[in-house]
């Protein structure tokens, strides 16, 4: 669903995204504080709007504070007829005594869809705690079931007619001021299909008889959060420092979010089979990364994640971890160890870089360029750059995905890396030859890069094309 910011080149796919503003502002709030903030969320929406499938969704969550301001700057970007619902998120698990007006026990969650029309949350799964309600007391042979009131208070004319319970008491009617919700031919219906339950000896005011099997499998979801349901704070620090050795707990951030309560988004917005990315722009401690692969373990899912974080320095710089990116890291590495553990396999994850162009500035005029110049702009790649970085900018460029497997072998005395078998098979090396090049073209990989400088000598680069199209003609040739 979501590309990500890194990638909007390139990510294809239904997304979903979760964004997370940050609450650890409030310190900065003062005059300049509103527009500032607006200034720095307001791009990321927009580039979360573009990146969103058709039936993708936003959870945005942020405090009572600036809930007005992002609201409206929501409505502007999403378009007010997008705008879904805001939940109310029980934050907190004990009040605050020493607050000097309320304890603020709650955030705000708001949701805007790509396309409300289209977009609909999914059911969410019933607790333990439902079902245990529906018992079986007469052995029904159609299982368990609960029973709700037959009357009830909405006028209906036909609703008002004499029972005669099985035990032989007569009922007038329904209670002073409600109506039988079914009318008496129904109602006899009903009874004959031993759906009304008149209590163990008969006598009770009829009820009609619910299902299990026959209930909606699963549940509309409402407005209000629970800590019980989807966690609070000190669940979430608690959780961050299972999985994170700190070295100082005065770098554990304090406005960090539960994983339960991102699992309830997941559930909410994404489908477990369809490979649905999930993004955070400001992924913080990386609840949401977390979030994702628990609820991938919980059903067999197949959803990615993408989280987008500043290296922002941590308050006391520690030995495993100088950043809030670092920290996400580990915990991201963490979790997956311990689920590998549990007998998981195929979890991973790659960790990508915003950086400048890998090709180095040769676009000089002629009277800009000296002789020295010349020589040293021989190559058109910045010395500094790793295969991996040319081979993580040619992926993007081709728009293939960035999650496929890669595999780096010596083919010829040279390193080629291979991209999920033959999507993309790339070698950055000096002194390319024409073995080398006759070897990959024998995979027939749907496409091919090389090094523009790369070729041992100006025959060999002329002919690479020429080798191609008579061994694998399908296969596109590319030299950067
Ligand atoms: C409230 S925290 C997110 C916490 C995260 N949800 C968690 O549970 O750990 C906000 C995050 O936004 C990041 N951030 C702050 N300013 C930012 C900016 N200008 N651009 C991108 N990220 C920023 C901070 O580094 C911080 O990690």
């Amino acid at each position: 669903m979501i590309s990500l910011a890194v990638a909007a080149a390139g990510w294809v796919g239904s997304s979903h995204p979760e964004i997370t503003p940050p609450s650890n502002f409030h310190h900065l709030r003062d005059t300049t504080f509103h527009s500032d903030w607006l200034s720095m969320i307001a791009p990321r929406l927009r580039l979360a709007k573009n990146l969103l499938a058709d039936d993708g969704v936003i959870f945005i969550s942020i405090d009572d504070h600036e809930v007005q301001n992002l609201r409206n700057l929501g409505n502007e970007i999403f378009g007010e007829q997008n705008f879904v619902t805001s939940v109310i998120w029980q934050r907190v698990f004990s009040p605050k005594n020493s607050a000097q007006w309320f304890s603020e026990d709650h955030d705000y969650v708001l949701i805007f869809a790509k396309n409300k029309n289209t977009w609909r949350p999914n059911l969410l799964p019933q607790t333990e705690e439902m079902i245990s309600r529906y018992k079986n007391p007469d052995n029904d042979e159609r299982g368990p079931w609960t029973s709700s009131d037959l009357a009830a208070r909405n006028r209906y004319d036909a609703g008002l007619y004499a029972i005669t319970c099985p035990s032989g008491r007569v009922i007038e009617g329904p209670p002073k001021g409600r109506y039988w919700g079914v009318s008496e031919e129904n109602f006899q219906r009903l009874n004959q299909e031993n759906r009304i339950w008149w209590g163990a000896d008969g006598n009770n005011m009829p009820r009609l008889k619910r299902f299990l099997s026959e209930v909606k499998q699963g549940i509309t979801p409402q407005t209000l959060w629970f800590y019980k349901d989807v966690g609070h704070t000190q669940d979430a620090k608690k959780t961050l420092l299972k999985y994170v050795p700190f070295e100082n707990t005065e770098n554990v951030l304090n406005s960090v979010k539960p994983v339960a309560l991102i699992q309830r988004m997941i559930q909410l917005a994404t489908d477990a089979q369809s490979q649905d990315i999930v993004l955070d722009f400001f992924s913080g401690s990386a609840p949401t990364a977390h979030a994702v692969l628990e609820q991938n373990k919980a059903d067999g899912g197949n959803r990615r994640f993408i989280g987008v974080q500043v290296a922002e320095p941590l308050r006391i710089p520690e030995s495993k971890m100088k950043t809030i990116f670092d920290m996400g890291k580990l915990r991201v590495e963490s979790v997956i160890s311990e689920m590998k553990k549990e007998g998981i396999e195929s979890l991973g994850f790659r960790v990508l870089k915003i950086d400048s162009s890998n090709m180095a500035d040769v676009y000089y005029t002629p009277d800009a360029t000296t002789q020295a110049d010349l020589l040293t702009r021989v190559d058109n790649i910045k010395p500094d750059r790793t295969p991996e970085d040319l081979l993580f900018q040619v992926l993007l460029d081709w728009g293939v995905d960035l999650t496929l497997p890669i595999t780096r072998e010596s083919v010829a005395g040279k390193t080629v890396f291979t991209v999920a078998g033959t999507a993309l098979i790339a070698c950055f090396d000096n002194g390319v030859d024409e073995t080398l090049v006759k070897t990959l073209a024998t995979r027939h990989p749907l496409r091919v890069v090389f090094k523009d400088t790369g070729f041992k000598d100006d025959a060999t680069k002329i002919n690479v094309r020429q080798i191609f199209k008579s061994l694998s003609p399908d296969t596109e040739v590319k030299a950067i």
